[in-house]
């Protein structure tokens, strides 16, 4: 290997973690993950991911068969760290760093010199000086002249799921360090699996960058999104508003939806507004903007059974966005959850799910059905999420209302 590493350890081997943990595994690395949760610590020494994503099995079976990739409890002593647990907000929306601040203090005392701590948590600017000064609370022999003698980094993770094992290796990386020879540490770790570019800087513009990328997602939907509802409100259709528009040279307009759902575009721009408010107004209004889209929706379906005397609804998809089976933090189920508190009956349509989570089934209200049981049962058909398999569904509704919130079904443009 052309790099003085041997020895991994992965902290907290969930969406980013696990597939980090086998990949750096397959590239030669003797790998150790460790995560507080043992069922997924159980699972992965069986061979498996515990959760599903293209290859990734495939990938984690042989790691482990090749005896480079082992789970535990706990972290092991190694040459690098990489920290990849959770990073939510609270109730407030100010970022829960509590996993970060345990993670690193349970790191720090197996920590020996020259070794390399990497963060790759989403996190606030300022987060991986934070964690430099916890190893040096725990660890005061690690401080030499003022100077820690443990590299830190900062390196956010950019996967998208459904392409994460592919992406992993692609994608350009951003290496952020708390000194220039620290980025260059992390930055020999990284090259001895990733085939982007690797661009270094220091640590708190790489957290900055990462907040930015998705904030800069969220308020691009949040424009869509008030396209949308500017067009709703006059009774003209946004979709073909925004083809039109986006004949001009230098106007790109995203599609509108039923609100932004996932872990990462919804949270992220929280960790600027809630460190600089006086900023960020506009990144604010975007969040306000999309985390109104459900209830938009749900009052045109008010109104659509008003219209039509029924309260019969049929929610096509449930997941947070296409062809992912993830349903977590998704407006299709806030919406089908909002319809079930006013008492419609709906029909769940989601193709990628076997059961609904409790949040869905404990409303009496809610069921999951297949496609042509939901038509036979309802009068009303909201598209929710643009999955492959409704695509060619659209003359199966017969003479029911649809509303579609993600233009999926709509006419083809006059500009097309
Ligand atoms: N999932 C994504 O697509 C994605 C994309 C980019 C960035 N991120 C960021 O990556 C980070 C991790 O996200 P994720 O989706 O992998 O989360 P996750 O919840 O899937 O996994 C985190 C894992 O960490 C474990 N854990 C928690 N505390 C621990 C501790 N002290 N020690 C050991 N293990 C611990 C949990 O049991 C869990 O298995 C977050 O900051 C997230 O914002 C996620």
């Amino acid at each position: 290997m052309p790099h003085e590493f041997k020895t991994v350890c992965v902290v907290g081997l969930g969406y980013i973690g696990l597939p980090t943990a086998a990949t750096l595994a397959s590239a030669g690395f003797a790998v150790k993950g460790a995560d507080v949760d043992p069922d997924i610590v159980d699972e992965l020494n069986e061979g498996r991911a515990h959760f599903p994503e293209p290859d990734l099995d495939m990938l984690v079976r042989g790691a482990v068969n090749s005896g480079r990739l082992e789970a535990l409890s706990e972290p092991q002593p190694a040459d690098a760290f990489v920290i990849t647990v959770p990073t939510p907000i609270r109730e407030d929306k100010s970022p829960d760093m509590s996993f970060v601040e345990a993670a690193t203090r349970s790191v720090a005392p197996i920590l020996e010199p020259g070794n390399l701590v990497i963060l790759e948590s989403t996190s606030p600017v300022g987060a991986t000086d934070n964690m430099a000064a916890i190893i040096r609370e725990v660890r005061p022999d690690l401080v030499e002249d003022d100077t820690l003698q443990v590299a830190v980094a900062y390196c956010p993770e950019r996967i998208l799921p459904g392409q994460m094992v592919r992406e992993l290796v692609q994608n350009d990386r951003i290496v952020g360090g708390l000194t220039a020879a620290d980025a260059e540490r992390a930055r020999d770790l990284y090259q001895s699996f990733v085939r982007g570019e690797i661009h270094l800087t220091d640590a708190k513009t790489a957290e900055l960058v990462k907040l930015i990328e998705n904030a800069y997602r969220d308020v691009n939907i949040a424009f869509a999104n008030e396209v949308a509802n500017i067009g709703e409100a006059h009774r003209l259709n946004p979709w073909e508003a925004i083809d039109l528009a986006n004949r001009h040279p230098r106007v790109n307009i995203l599609n509108p939806g039923p609100g932004v759902g996932g872990h990462c575009i919804a949270v992220d721009p929280w960790f600027l507004i809630s460190a600089d408010g006086e900023l960020t107004g506009l990144m604010a209004e975007a969040r306000r903007v999309n985390d109104g889209r459900p209830e938009t929706v749900i009052a045109k379906i008010r109104s659509a059974s008003a219209e039509r005397g029924s309260r019969k609804v049929a929610c096509l998809g449930l997941a947070f966005k296409p062809n992912v089976d993830d349903l977590r933090e998704s407006p299709a189920v806030d919406i089908a959850i909002g319809l079930a508190a006013e008492g419609f009956e709906v029909c769940a349509v989601e193709p990628h799910v076997n059961a609904l989570p409790e949040k869905l089934w404990r409303h009496d209200n809610i069921r999951l059905a297949g496609f042509d049981e939901a038509m036979a049962k309802s009068d009303i058909v909201v598209l929710l999420v643009g999955h492959k398999a409704f695509v060619k569904r659209k003359g199966d509704v017969g003479d029911k209302v649809v509303i579609d919130a993600v233009g999926l079904w709509r006419e083809p443009s006059r500009a097309a």
